[in-house]
Parts: C-alpha cells; sequence; structure tokens
C-alpha cells in the first residue's frame, strides 16, 4: 500500500507579481492544494487570482477571515513589505506554516515582534528567497559549507537593479512607506547571501554609505537608492553588500567570496582540496546562474516552495531562509540602515544580548 501524506493546504495573501509566483508554484507541487487567495483590492486584482489560481479557488479581501477561514495549512505572505509583520504573526499564531516575501518586515521592532510568534507558535518558516534553493548561488553556498573554500575572510556581493517609472513595482518601491530603504527593498537578497557565505556569523560592526543617482529618472525616490554597507566579524573577517536600485544597466547580482581553500566568483571557484586544479585557472560550476531568468517567474519558486513542504512534513528547519538566519540577516540590516542614517559605525550585538 502506498505511503501517501496528507495534502497540504496552500493559501497566498498579495495579490501582484510575487504572489502569482507562489500560486503557480503551489498549483505544480505534488501534494499541495492551493485553496484560497487575499488581496486588500479583490477587485482589481480579481484577474490576477484567477489566473494565477484557477476558477476554484476562494478569494477573501479580510485578513481575519482569509487565516481563520481558508483551511490552509501554509500562508505565503506576498503583500507590500511594510504588512508583512501583521500578516506573519497573525499567521503564525493561528498556528500556520508561513513562507513570507522579503523583507519579513521593516524595522527591528517588527522583526523582533515575528521572531517571537514564529519561535512561539512552534511552526515552520521560510522567508522567501528562492534563488538560494536552486543554481549556482546554492552551489557557492554549499561549497562554502562543506569547507571547499576553506575559512571565508572576505565576502563581497552586489546587487544592481534599475526600479523606475519603467518598472511596475515602482509606484511603490520609491517611497518611504512600502520601499523604506535600499536594502530594505531589495539589498536584502543580497545582505542575505552575505549572511549565507559567513555561515549566519553575527558580525560585530557596520558602516554603511549612502547615494543617489544623478539621473532625473530616479528623482521621486523618497530615500536614497544606493547603498554600501561594510560589516566586520570578530577573528578578522569582514563583507561587503552594494545595492542599487538606480542602476542604468541590466539586473545584476554577483558574489565573490576569499576563504583559505580557494576562492568563489559568482559562477567560478577554485579550491586546494582537489588535486590537479591548477591555481590560475578557474572551475565552473554547472549550475543555473540568477541572470539565466530574464523575469521572475513561477519556476523560480517551485525548488523552494517543495523544499518549505519538506520542511513542514519533517518538521525539520528549512535549510538557509529559516526564521533563524532571517532574523540573523535582518538584524544585520537595519544595524546597516541604523548606521547609514547616523553616518557612524553601528556594533551589532550578538544573538541573545
Ligand atoms: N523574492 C523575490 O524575488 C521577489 C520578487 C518580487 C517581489 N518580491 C516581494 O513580494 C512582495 C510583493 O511585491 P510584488 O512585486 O508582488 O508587488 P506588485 O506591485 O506586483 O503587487 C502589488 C500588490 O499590492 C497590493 N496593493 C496594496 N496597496 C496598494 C495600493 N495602494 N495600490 C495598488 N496596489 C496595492 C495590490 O493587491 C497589488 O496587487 C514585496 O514584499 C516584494 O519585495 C519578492
Amino acid at each position: 500500500m502506498p505511503n501517501e501524506q496528507p495534502i497540504l493546504r496552500a493559501a497566498v495573501a498579495g495579490f501582484g507579481m510575487a504572489a502569482s509566483c507562489h500560486a503557480g508554484a503551489y498549483r505544480r507541487i505534488p501534494g499541495v492544494q492551493l485553496v484560497a487567495a487575499y488581496s486588500d483590492y479583490p477587485e482589481r486584482d480579481r484577474a490576477a487570482i484567477l489566473a494565477a489560481c484557477g476558477p476554484d479557488v476562494r478569494i477573501f479581501d479580510d485578513y481575519d477571515r482569509f487565516i481563520g477561514e481558508s483551511g490552509a495549512d501554509i500562508i505565503s505572505v506576498c503583500t507590500l513589505p511594510d504588512r508583512h509583520a501583521a500578516q506573519i504573526v497573525a499567521a503564525a499564531r493561528a498556528g500556520k506554516h508561513v513562507a513570507a516575501e522579503k523583507p519579513i518586515c521593516v524595522c527591528a521592532e517588527e522583526l523582533e515582534a515575528v521572531n517571537s510568534a514564529v519561535r512561539e507558535a512552534g511552526v515552520q518558516f521560510t522567508a522567501c528567497f528562492q534563488e538560494f534553493h536552486y543554481g549556482a548561488f546554492l552551489a557557492g553556498i554549499d561549497m562554502v559549507a562543506q569547507g571547499l573554500i576553506g575559512r571565508v575572510h572576505l565576502a563581497e556581493v552586489d546587487y544592481y537593479n534599475g526600479i523606475g517609472p519603467w518598472v511596475q513595482q515602482y509606484w511603490w518601491s520609491r517611497t518611504r512607506q512600502h520601499g523604506v530603504s535600499s536594502l530594505v527593498n531589495c539589498g536584502c537578497h543580497a545582505m542575505m547571501l552575505l549572511t549565507l557565505l559567513m555561515g549566519g556569523e553575527m558580525p560585530e560592526e557596520v558602516m554603511s554609505y549612502r547615494a543617489r543617482s544623478a539621473s532625473a529618472q530616479f528623482a521621486t525616490y523618497e530615500f536614497d537608492p544606493t547603498q554600501m554597507s561594510m560589516f566586520r566579524w570578530a577573528g578578522g573577517r569582514i563583507g561587503k553588500v552594494s545595492s542599487s536600485l538606480d542602476a542604468i544597466q541590466p539586473y545584476m547580482f554577483r558574489v565573490s567570496a576569499v576563504g583559505s581553500e580557494g576562492s568563489i566568483v559568482d559562477d567560478q571557484f577554485t579550491t586546494t582540496r582537489f588535486a590537479g586544479l591548477e591555481r590560475a585557472r578557474w572551475s565552473r560550476m554547472g549550475a543555473r546562474t540568477i541572470g539565466d531568468a530574464l523575469v521572475i517567474g513561477p519556476d523560480m519558486y517551485i525548488d523552494f516552495l517543495t523544499s518549505f513542504t519538506a520542511s513542514i512534513r519533517s518538521g525539520v528547519a528549512m535549510p538557509r531562509t529559516s526564521m533563524d538566519m532571517a532574523y540573523r540577516m535582518h538584524r544585520m540590516l537595519f544595524a546597516a540602515d541604523a548606521s547609514a542614517e547616523s553616518g557612524k559605525p553601528v556594533a551589532i550585538a550578538p544573538i541573545g544580548a
């Protein structure tokens, strides 16, 4: 007799581009049933909801009823960033597992509330950094975790994007209320990769600077869209994150990590751990890179959400994008923003201090 797993019911709150990706992915994952959608503006979003979810989905415009009546086991929180914290807390308190789009919250106080609610509820949680669950980023993170380049003492991650008036998300990305800062808005992708390359170890200090393009196309940004943050860890390790939302160039997400036994640059690596490799040559990972996908679509979420359903079924925390790792990254991020605001270095307290 086959050992059938019980169906996991998923529901998605959004309802924009990210929500459509979650819904499209859930519909293609065996053992998952998409049961409900929530939107702040259900009439306006109805066509997008039906296209992504199919005709049988229940549509809610009241978040509490969506949580209470949808019958979902998993809630995907894909609303605008300033809604995330309250929606995650409500879902966790109702015993739902939560897949929350990045950023999971927009300030340090919200981060503590989210972290406490998820831990106290004992539910599984993932921050939605789907790009660390497949391809070259995953390979690089795993190489570091397995010691292939030894102890990393320098990591640099650069996120360059052009979120101007020609991009659908521009209307909210540019605002202090919804977009908040370069790091909160999109630079958190790069910050998460730095956190993972450093094994989740908390740095001791950050110094962060901000800048903005002289182009009139980005003039209505309510915060400086470019930011560079340098971190220092105990024991002689350093890292840097650049985040630019006002870059006039193709989207680029670049990484390098330098360790005691080799280096990684994007999808290339060197290591002394294998015999026969030559120091003057790069070896190439046979892996998809972030640049291989020109548009974000449900395909990019399938490995990630499949992994999350496995985490829910096994009760083992999600690899790489768990609450614990997301908490560490957001702590670093808010410290960097505090540094940029004050123009001074900011000390980062150890976890639990
Ligand atoms: N993981 C990723 O790669 C990735 C990619 C894109 C977006 N995201 C995240 O997903 C979340 C949602 O982003 P998105 O790109 O789906 O947004 P979007 O612009 O596609 O969707 C916006 C949605 O917000 C709602 N909304 C709320 N207030 C509104 C208002 N005043 N006017 C119009 N619409 C309003 C609407 O329901 C609308 O459908 C964000 O947190 C974003 O950072 C993540």
